[in-house]
């Protein structure tokens, strides 16, 4: 494994109960090693993602076609499950001054549309336009029809035929559910189409098309990120219970049972806010339930916060470290960064790496201290493999995590319900 969890001293959780925790997965996991010969029929689809190298191959293939244009940019739009996912793969090996650094490929993402912002986005694309520059465009939606997705769609296609009146489909490419209207649609205008298996929800989407299209238009190696995906699906299930998202996720679930709602994810990397982001949004959408898988009306969910280290330090750990004990945080850091920085601090030279360490080194204890309970995942380095391994672990042990407090981790009924409110205002509009 590229990624090493720490939590004995720190997690402050009872030993015996979390191994009452990790000995009752038993019968998930035996559903999950099932599940595995089945393809995508069951819940658990997005495991087999990882393997499915038919699948990558029509990646692959689309992706050649695509760059074959030459384009300049990639323009993604998608919300939630359907951009988060390869946004933060693309930040965390691409860094925030990707697109400034003048890449052959530049990207832009259009999740949600806000009147200054889109416009903002519409300005540049049509100044690429105008300049000759090519762009392809990538609709990442599972259902076909989030109102943002739609309404960005609408006006970036608009933008498109403008300057491509002949031709625009061939800029298009559309990720969706075969049974979605968007798919019938896409069909109709002869994009070009990639599929979301049906049993494969947003939030569990990355190793699908939806993240993998776009990370190998922009040059990231999609069988890196699938390898070290792959690898941790066959360890968890051959280490059982005794596998690393077992004992995260019954940590978790222990924490919870004692009070602990609040799962911050401290990531020491700048790079990684996505990577937080994302995570933010399985847990919490996985998580919140009103109901256990038993029909039990419940009120029952993590808050998930992302803290970015060392930044955060400023701000988050007072709260932390002074308030309710509420808080069950993840440091995530990275052992071998790629680059490092000499500086010459206080009359010794030291290195940029050596200081954020002490920085990290030094929450941790504050943390001990406090008694704050935390647990500590390190990445080897901070590369696709890497990351497939650390977003798969964490799939693994919301799935876990749902099982071990009575939910489904798969369905998101009350984002639905504000989709079908908004829905009713636009329409009645
Ligand atoms: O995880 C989920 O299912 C959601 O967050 C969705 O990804 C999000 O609402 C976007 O939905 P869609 O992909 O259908 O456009």
């Amino acid at each position: 494994m590229a990624l090493i969890f720490t939590y004995e001293q720190s997690s402050l959780c009872d030993t015996h109960e979390v191994l009452t925790a990790t000995t009752s997965l038993e019968p998930i996991i035996q559903e999950i090693k099932n599940a595995q010969s089945t393809a995508y029929n069951t819940p658990y689809a997005p495991l087999n993602l990882p393997f499915d190298t038919v699948m990558h191959r029509m990646v692959q293939e689309c992706t050649e076609q695509k760059l074959a244009l030459r384009p300049h940019a990639l323009l993604i739009i998608g919300i939630g499950g359907s951009n988060l996912g390869a946004l933060s793969v693309h930040q965390a090996l691409h860094g925030l001054l990707y697109t400034m650094g003048n890449p052959s490929i530049a990207c832009y993402w259009a999740d949600t549309v806000a009147p200054d912002d889109t416009y903002a986005l519409v300005q540049h694309m049509r100044q690429l336009l105008t300049a000759g520059k090519k762009i392809i465009i990538t609709i990442i939606s599972k259902s076909g029809s989030t109102l943002e997705t739609s309404v960005n769609t609408a006006i970036f296609i608009h933008l498109l035929k403008e300057f491509h009146p002949h031709d625009y489909q061939q800029y298009i490419v559309v990720i969706t559910d075969k049974q979605s209207s968007l798919w019938q649609h896409a069909q109709q205008e002869s994009y070009t189409t990639l599929e979301i298996s049906a049993n494969v929800g947003g939030r569990y989407s990355i190793m699908s098309a939806a993240g993998l299209f776009p990370l190998a238009m922009l040059g990231i190696n999609i069988h890196d990120l699938c390898a070290g995906a792959a690898d941790v699906v066959t360890h968890t299930m051959d280490q059982g219970p005794t596998s690393m998202a077992a004992t995260s996720a019954a940590l978790l679930a222990v924490a919870y049972t004692h009070g602990i709602y609040i799962a911050d994810l401290f990531v020491f990397d700048p790079w990684l806010e996505s990577l937080g982001k994302w995570y933010r949004q399985l847990l919490a959408e996985s998580i919140g339930k009103t109901s256990t898988r038993d029909g039990a009306t419940i009120a029952l969910g993590f808050t998930p916060t992302v803290s970015i280290g060392s930044t955060d330090l400023h701000a988050m750990a007072q709260r932390i470290l002074a308030g309710p004990r509420n808080t069950i945080t993840t440091f995530v850091s990275i052992k071998h960064p790629e680059h490092d920085i000499p500086v010459n601090h206080n009359q010794s030279l030291t290195t940029v790496a050596h200081i954020m360490h002490a920085l990290l080194v030094g929450a941790q204890r504050a943390y001990q201290q406090a008694a704050c309970p935390f647990t500590h995942c390190i990445m080897e380095r901070k590369d696709a493999y890497t990351l497939g391994q650390f977003m798969q672990w964490k799939m693994i042990e919301t799935i876990y995590l749902g099982f071990l407090l009575g939910v489904n981790p798969f369905d998101q009924p009350q984002v639905e319900l504000y989709k079908q409110e908004v829905r009713k205002i636009v329409h009645d509009a």
